[in-house]
């Protein structure tokens, strides 16, 4: 046991000795720094061994930075051991220790003598710093800086343009922060900022600038002669570099030599034909080669002829010629295409030849204005075509137009238009100067031309050209066009002869279909126009080839609501021939006006309605039918539906009496119409009112007369009945009073003498009165009795109008007679009152109170004067004395005129008669009513 510890001693003294003195430390130990690389390069001399520890250190804090093992030979030329290393930190940032031993297995030389790569956080450098300054590197790498503060600063923070990085500490004054994964800058780069705790990112006191981007990556080199002696290559840049400015943006050589490549395409040429190219493209980032090889004759592009020009311009063909740039081209084979464009079209057409300097092209439009543009390419080894060329412009002649589209259309027997279709630009070959129409009578063979300005494509005809033919030409500058003619039809195919049909129209047009005609050599012509039009009408045609006996007619020139007609015709060396004839909407609306001329009759308990149909304009669809609403109490109600839009009367029966409103609506199948409507008010028992209410009459005339003879006959017994004589009170004694003035005579009933305007009695002058209104026909009673109510209860309810009813003055009115009269005074018309001049009364008697009592009647139309009574007039006399006041002193002659207008008094005059508003419009109905009353008296009294 004892013995294996000393073996075990001795070996290690052994080996320590061999250590010790065995193995040479490296000599002359070296560094070089590479700042931009950020590599650290060692070399050392001086030992034989082939393994090297290397420790690397952060001289200020002692933080091992590298610690390896290398195995490095020996550079002969040298004669010394080398060792780069790349720091992942700016080797600026802070001092490097670097000591190196030799090792052999497990023997290890002493270390090396250390040696320090100083840092720039010395303190003689007192600024602030950042490293490194300015980097290049591709996108999503990685990448350290570190930030120096200024001597005596604190450190404050670091910023990758907005982004605050996370620090770690190298030394006193180095702090370093890492970015991974960095992504495109910006062309100016991308800032990093390190401020001192002072300083704010905007105010930082030291940065660095770092440009992200790719390597370059062109592609596509080709290489090509336009000349036949240089060469011109081309290749597409590819992927964007992002890298801008003249240090950071992409290099080029072609075959060695520099290429200037500003802006525009990816070009580079060289003087000669070298048959081997390659290209280089390079930048901080990396570089790229490409290559290419060919034979000159594979790669001709020509150039693009120049100076075009028209040798020769017809109305349908025209040469154009140009010239080569290159002398070299005279002698190849070449081919080239012309490419030519007028407004409507454009083609393109190949020519080869030797050279080829001039092309003549063919199947042009007359009168057209045409570019023309070339361009060429070698015929043996086709490369590539060349360039176009400008393009040359210009117009060929014109030509004689073409014939003209003629139809005839005749709108009834006696008229129609021969029409024309305007001939195209295409189709007239030069300005159109005018038509020329031909009409030829083939009976009495008589032709007549007439020459029409070019605005007019149609020419009226009338009956006595049927069966002529009808030729058309048209000029222009250049000649006549070609006769176009058609055949005028013989009759116009009667309505039943040719039914018309309805056409829908499907969204697109109106399809049509026919059965197919023998006799259609020339096809079918299809014509449509609005229905109803008259002279200028606008009639379209088109012809369809004989095999199609369908069609969609189409026109953006189709109204809602408008009714077309359209017709098939079959084309032949004949007249046209109508085979088939539609109407229709392009979209039916409902109609916009309704039914004219609704009136209403009544017969009996029915009621007849009878209307018009609505104008084929207003019409705007096909009317199927009306409908008739009736109102009666309620809201209105579908009475009938009239589906025969012939129809135009409904008889509706058994109707009650009642007011009826009836609306009648045209429907098409977008709508009804607004609708007409019509009152009728039923007054079904008319004829049974009047003859109960003559029924009724005649039997109370029969009573009447009845009575009035039985009273007659019996007048003694009825007088003394009613009218006892009273015997005369015998008094004792004589009190010498007349009997005359006596009558007492106590009345056994009141009576209403009645008076009205005596007209009928014009020697005669009477009470003027006004009626406070007009008539009111929808009293129960006749306005006199009315009115006689009025004053009579008025008179005796209060003394109010002591003028209308006196009953002292009754007194004394009724002396002479055994009725007590009604007497009020008279009222007479304001003087201000029109009074319509009646031939028949003289001037004074009108003129009466102007100074008199002026009632308050005096809105009538006609103010009537109501006059005293005939029968009173002669008892103003007996009035024992009193004199009523007048103010006014008759002028006229006639005593009793001036004695009755001064009863227009209010308080002195009374009046034994009403007063009767003066009825113009029945005169005689008063008039009989007043002789009536009279009659009556007269009879009660026994003066009959
Ligand atoms: C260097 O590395 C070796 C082996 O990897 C290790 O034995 C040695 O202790 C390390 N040196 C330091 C100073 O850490
Ligand atoms: C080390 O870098 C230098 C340039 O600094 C280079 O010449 C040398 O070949 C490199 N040596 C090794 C072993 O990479
Ligand atoms: C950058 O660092 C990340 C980890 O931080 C690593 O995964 C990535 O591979 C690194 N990129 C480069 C290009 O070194
Ligand atoms: C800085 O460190 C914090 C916490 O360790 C981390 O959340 C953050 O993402 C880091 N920032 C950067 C820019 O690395
Ligand atoms: C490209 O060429 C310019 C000179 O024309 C030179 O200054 C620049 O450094 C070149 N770029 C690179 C990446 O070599």
């Amino acid at each position: 046991m004892m013995s294996w510890f000393f073996f075990s001693l001795l070996l290690g003294l052994w080996a320590r000795d061999g250590q010790a003195g065995g193995l040479m430390p490296p000599q002359k130990v070296n560094l070089d720094a590479d700042n931009a690389a950020q590599q650290l390069s060692v070399t050392w001399e001086g030992s034989q061994a082939t393994s090297f520890d290397m420790e690397i250190l952060r001289t200020e804090l002692m933080e091992i930075v590298l610690n390896e093992t290398v195995f490095v030979k020996l550079n002969l030329s040298t004669g010394r051991y080398q060792r780069n290393w790349t720091s992942p930190v700016p080797l600026e940032c802070t001092s490097l220790s670097v000591k190196v031993r030799s090792r052999d297995g497990q023997d290890v030389s002493e270390w090396s003598p250390q040696q320090i790569l100083p840092g720039k956080d010395l303190p003689y450098k007192a600024e602030a710093q950042m490293y490194p300054e300015v980097k290049v590197v591709p996108v999503g790498s990685n990448m350290t800086f570190c930030c120096i503060v200024a001597e005596g600063q604190q450190f404050g923070s670091m910023w990758y343009s907005q982004t605050r990085l996370n620090e770690t500490m190298l030394s006193r004054r180095t702090y370093a922060a890492t970015v991974t994964n960095q992504s495109l800058s910006k062309p100016s780069g991308t800032n990093v900022f390190c401020s001192n705790e002072k300083t704010t990112i905007k105010t930082a006191d030291a940065g660095a600038v770092v440009f992200v981007g790719y390597p370059p990556l062109p592609s596509d080199l080709v290489c090509e002669t336009h000349d036949l002696v240089s060469v011109s290559c081309a290749w597409t840049e590819g992927r964007k570099t992002y890298l801008y400015g003249t240090q950071r943006k992409t290099n080029y050589t072609l075959n060695g030599r520099a290429c200037s490549i500003e802006k525009g395409p990816m070009q580079c040429g060289l003087d000669q034909w070298e048959g081997f190219w390659t290209l280089v493209a390079y930048n901080p980032l990396g570089q790229v080669r490409l290559t290419d090889a060919a034979e000159l004759d594979h790669r001709v592009r020509p150039l693009a002829p120049v100076n075009l020009s028209p040798r020769v311009v017809q109305a349908l063909n025209a040469i154009v010629e140009w010239r080569w740039s290159i002398e070299g081209y005279k002698t190849l084979s070449l081919i080239c295409q012309v490419h030519l464009t007028n407004l409507w079209n454009n083609s393109t057409k190949t020519y080869t030849g030797v050279g080829l300097n001039s092309v003549v092209l063919k199947d042009l439009e007359p009168d057209e204005d045409y570019s023309a543009r070339v361009r060429c390419g070698v015929q043996k080894n086709f490369w590539k075509w060349g360039e176009w060329s400008s393009a040359l412009a210009f117009k060929t002649k014109m030509d004689r137009p073409d014939a003209p589209d003629v139809w005839v259309w005749m709108n009834s027997d006696d008229f129609g238009r021969v029409l024309w279709k305007p001939l195209t630009k295409r189709q007239s070959h030069g300005q159109i100067t005018g038509y020329e129409v031909t009409l030829w009578s083939p009976e009495e063979n008589i032709q007549q031309t007439v020459t029409l300005p070019r605005t007019t494509h149609s020419l009226p005809i009338n009956g006595t050209d049927r069966g002529s033919t009808v030729m058309v030409t048209a000029r222009n500058p250049a000649g006549v066009s070609r006769p176009a003619s058609v055949v005028v039809p013989g009759q116009i195919p009667d309505e039943k002869e040719i039914p018309v049909s309805r056409v829908a129209f499907n969204g697109s047009g109106f399809s049509l279909s026919w059965a197919a005609h023998a006799n259609a050599s020339c096809g079918y012509v299809w014509e449509w126009y609005r229905t109803g039009c008259a002279l200028d009408c606008s009639v379209e045609w088109t012809r369809v080839a004989p095999d199609n006996t369908s069609a969609v007619v189409q026109s953006s020139d189709f109204m809602s609501g408008v009714r077309y007609t359209l017709s098939v015709y079959a084309c032949s060396s004949e007249a046209p021939r109508l085979l088939e004839r539609w109407h229709g909407y392009m979209q039916e609306l409902a109609p916009s006006m309704s039914v004219p001329g609704l009136s209403l009759d009544q017969k009996g308990s029915d009621v007849q309605l009878t209307w018009e149909q609505i104008p084929l304009e207003q019409q705007r669809g096909f009317i199927l039918g009306y409908n008739v609403y009736l109102t009666h109490t309620s809201h209105p109600t579908l009475y009938a539906n009239i589906t025969d839009p012939q129809l135009t009367n409904l008889t509706v029966s058994h109707l009650s009496p009642g007011s009826y409103k009836f609306t009648v609506k045209a429907y098409t199948t977008a709508g009804e119409d607004e609708g007409v409507t019509g009152f009728i008010s039923l007054k079904p028992y008319t004829d049974w009112l009047i003859l109960e209410i003559l029924v009724s009459l005649g039997v109370m005339t029969c009573l009447l007369t009845l009575i009035s003879s039985l009273c007659y006959r019996k007048r003694k017994w009825v007088k003394k009945a009613f009218y006892p004589e009273i015997p005369e009170p015998k008094l004792p004694g004589s009190w010498g009073i007349t009997q005359g003035t006596l009558d007492v005579k106590p009345s056994p009933h009141s009576m209403v003498h009645i008076v009205e305007n005596p007209e009928w009695e014009s020697s005669k002058e009477a009470l003027v009165t006004v009626p406070e209104e007009d008539e009111d026909e929808d009293g129960d009673e006749p306005l006199a009795l009315r009115y006689y109510n009025h004053v009579v209860g008025e008179g005796s309810t209060s003394g109010r109008h002591p003028y209308a009813f006196d009953s002292s003055a009754s007194s004394i009115g009724s002396m002479d007679s055994g009725r007590t009269d009604v007497t009020y005074t008279g009222i007479q018309t304001s003087a201000s009152s029109p009074v319509p001049p009646q031939p028949d009364a003289s001037g004074p008697g009108r003129r009466v109170g102007g100074g008199g009592y002026q009632p308050q009647m005096q809105s009538a139309l006609y103010p009537a004067v109501a006059h005293t009574g005939p029968e009173e007039a002669p008892e103003l006399g007996s009035f024992g004395g009193y004199q009523p006041q007048c103010s006014w002193k008759p002028d006229s002659s006639d005593a009793e005129d001036g004695g009755l207008d001064c009863m227009g008094s209010p308080t002195s005059v009374t009046s034994s008669q009403f007063l009767l508003p003066e009825d113009t419009s029945s005169p005689e109905g008063k008039e009989n009513l007043s002789s009536a009353t009279t009659w009556f008296h007269h009879f009660l009294t026994g003066k009959t």
